[in-house]
């Protein structure tokens, strides 16, 4: 074994960051055997020096992080800081210095990847970026390694743990959002802003990674169809479990049926609990990929939290520390496919719309033609009762009935919940914009597209 060590410089010494300290000096001997040579810790860059940090070397400390980078005598730099700057100009200047990156960042893989990519090839050195999806879980190496002589077709996912905590709370007890999103902030899965994970920005930015691996092009957060969960309800919790689904907030990422485009979009969807994602509980994500050859294959595991989130940056730190010895890189950006991303409007998938209408003679026939007009095939109708001196009763299967028991009674408002077969997104969307200029629909309460069959 080498004896002379790898220099590594930390940015950044947080939760993620303290624990991959932790790792660093409590099982260097391993570390060591396992890469060929020593790891030393050269310096840790933070923001607050005096804040207490358990198991951290207080004398490799220092708030100038851009010193830190330019010391020209490191192998890897370990970002754990996050957002776009100024750890794109840090990790910039690594690479000038010589540096591999480690990068726990998907905000900035999610905006800039490519152009990091194409620096760490200029420079000669490796940038690796597993903690930046799905915390500890393992997706980029497989997808990019082991997957690398299959064809993939389709990642589908959870992978943000705060929202499925949040629809897993709302599922299991009948809480509404706002209640769910308190307990998830209560137990520290929410930020005091939650904004990143409810509204599907974390998600969004984790599918355009995941999409410009899977198919080996390029993909950016701005390319992906986004769509948070503050809009879901317990009605639509509980208009999934009639349909034997649950929801869940899902990244998709698909390659055309013609093969010649992408799509990749983050919404939340309703699956058949049949599916193994619905039983994806708490705070936990999960992402099933789907290729040719291999078929489908599921990666399961917590997605964030600091021992898991150091767990995937060791590897990569392991890889780059190999890699440095070896005098070599691994595999880096393969872009090659160049496939363009499609708009949300072309992906086909089917919906739940829960529509508030008029109940009376003809109302049915009418919702009907309109999604017949747009070549939207109804998959199932099922009626719900609102009507006034029917306390709320529910008379599935009566809009179809033509009068006789449970028929409801006429002039009052009805809750119609159509699910359709499979159709293109912009069909959908110009079917609900005629829906709402009829005067027998009084609303449309809810649109969820439905997944995973
Ligand atoms: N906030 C993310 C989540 C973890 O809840 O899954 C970091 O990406």
């Amino acid at each position: 074994m080498r004896t002379r060590p790898l220099k590594v410089a930390l940015l950044g010494c947080g939760v993620v960051g303290s624990e991959v300290t932790r790792i660093i000096t409590t099982q260097s001997a391993d570390l060591a055997a396992r890469i060929g040579a020593p790891i030393e810790l050269a310096g840790i860059a933070v923001r607050r020096p005096n804040r207490v940090r358990e198991g951290v070397p207080a004398e490799l400390l220092t708030t100038d992080a851009t010193a830190l980078v330019k010391r020209g005598d490191l192998d890897v730099v370990v970002e754990v800081i996050g957002g776009i700057e100024p750890v794109r100009t840090l990790i910039t200047t690594a690479f000038e210095h010589g540096a591999s990156v480690v990068s726990a960042n998907k905000a900035l893989l999610a905006a800039d990847g490519a152009s990091l990519h194409a620096q760490a090839a200029e420079h000669g050195v490796d940038l690796y970026y597993e903690a930046a999806v799905a915390g500890a879980i393992p997706l980029i190496r497989p997808l990019r390694e082991s997957l690398a002589g299959d064809k993939v077709n389709r990642v589908l996912g959870i992978v943000n743990g705060t929202t499925n905590f949040i629809l897993d709370k709302m599922d299991t007890t009948g809480a509404g959002y706002s209640e769910a999103l308190d307990e998830a902030t209560a137990l520290g899965y929410a930020e005091a802003d939650p904004t990143a994970d409810v509204e599907g920005f974390d998600a969004a930015a984790k599918a355009a990674i995941l999409a410009g691996i899977a198919f080996h092009t390029r993909v950016t957060i701005d390319d992906v169809h986004r769509e948070g969960l503050t809009e879901v309800t317990a009605a639509d919790i509980a208009s999934a479990k009639k349909m034997g689904c649950t929801v869940k907030l899902l990244a998709i990422c698909e390659r055309a049926r013609d093969g010649r485009s992408v799509t990749a979009r983050v919404h939340p969807a309703m699956i058949p609990l049949s599916h193994p994602l619905a039983s994806v509980r708490g705070a936990y994500n999960a992402v099933f990929v789907e290729a040719e050859a291999a078929g489908r294959l599921m990666f399961y595991g917590p997605g964030a939290g600091g021992a898991p989130t150091a767990s995937a940056v060791l590897g990569d730190l392991v890889a780059a520390c190999r890699n440095k010895l070896a005098a070599t890189t691994g595999a880096g950006e393969s872009a090659y496919t160049q496939l363009p991303v499609s708009p949300m409007g072309d992906v086909v998938t089917r919906y739940h719309i829960s529509l508030d209408v008029a109940d009376k003679p003809g109302v049915l026939a009418q919702v009907a033609t309109v999604f017949a007009e747009h070549d939207v095939s109804i998959d199932t109708v099922r009626q719900q009762g609102r009507s006034q001196g029917l306390g709320g009763d529910t008379n599935d299967g009566a809009a179809d009935a033509p009068g006789g028991a449970g028929r409801l009674r006429e002039g009052g408002e009805a809750s119609l919940v159509v699910v359709t077969h499979r159709a293109p997104d912009a069909a959908l969307s110009a079917t609900v914009a005629s829906l709402r200029t009829l005067d027998t629909v009084r609303g449309v309460a809810s649109i969820m597209r439905v997944e995973g069959e």
